[in-house]
């Protein structure tokens, strides 16, 4: 089974509750940073992004990495150790300052060129560079180019009415050959809130299959004590490989 329209089998659907009118802001992210509520990071880095990095990499080197919404993902240290370059995007200072502490790297501060009292985070190597703001407030222009996209925690964080918006900008900052690895999260959305939200199929097809080939790669069933405290009864992750379509 690797192919978009093979993926609907577990109760898939495209029903998304009551979420479609969820609004979570920036202070409830902040909130849940101070607070410790951060249940989704991974210290010791998600699995599948250890069983796909051939894939994001794409036999390159020197790659290019975006992390959206990247948190304090530990893969960014990883993939600056393999001697890639990593640029992340994240509205918590505290996130992006605990990802340094903990790495053991040191870094300097700088405004970002064409956003209003938002600063960039740069490792003494220059082969990180976070970016605390909205990521709804960058740009290509402002970041660049990317080899290669790990979208995990991030579309399924993203506000569903902030959708389109994002998936645009993703576009816009793919190389032509980028390998953008996305990961989704499958679950009865009228059992729980979100975030992370779910986005059915149907909408991975609407937000890029305009301009991206999608290739379903396989749904991993992750669910735990914290997903049934949720009121779940299942939780699965949804992983799809997008590349651009080759322009005529
Ligand atoms: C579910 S967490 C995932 C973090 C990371 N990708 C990981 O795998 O650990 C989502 C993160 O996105 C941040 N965030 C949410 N909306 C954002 C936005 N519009 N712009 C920048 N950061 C955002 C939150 O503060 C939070 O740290």
């Amino acid at each position: 089974m690797d192919s978009f329209t093979d993926v609907p089998r577990i109760k898939e659907g495209s029903d998304i509750g009551q979420q479609q009118d969820t609004v979570v802001t920036e202070e409830e992210w902040l909130k849940k940073w101070a607070t410790r509520n951060i249940g989704f990071h991974k210290e010791q880095g998600h699995p599948i992004f250890k069983k796909y990095l051939d894939v994001i990499l794409n036999g390159k080197s020197g790659c290019r990495i975006f992390f959206p919404l990247c948190g304090k993902a530990v893969e960014m240290k990883w993939l600056a150790d393999m001697g890639h370059s990593v640029i992340g995007v994240e509205f918590s200072e505290c996130a992006l300052k605990e990802f340094f502490a903990e790495q053991n790297l040191s870094y300097s501060e700088e405004p970002i060129p064409g956003i209003s009292g938002a600063k960039v985070f740069k490792s003494a190597s220059g082969s990180i560079s976070l970016y605390c703001c909205s990521i709804h407030d960058l740009s290509s222009t402002i970041v660049g180019k990317f080899d290669g996209i790990w979208d995990r925690g991030s579309l399924v964080a993203i506000n569903p009415c902030d959708r389109e918006h994002y998936a645009n900008l993703m576009f816009s900052v793919m190389e032509r050959s980028c390998c953008y690895l996305l990961v989704t999260v499958l679950y009865d959305a009228n059992k729980h809130k979100g975030p992370p939200f779910y986005v059915p199929d149907s909408q991975i097809k609407s937000l890029f299959g305009k301009f991206c080939e999608i290739k379903y790669l396989e749904k991993v069933d992750v669910f735990s004590d914290s997903h049934k405290a949720w009121g779940l009864d299942y939780f699965l992750e949804v992983i799809y490989l997008l590349t651009l379509k080759s322009v005529p």
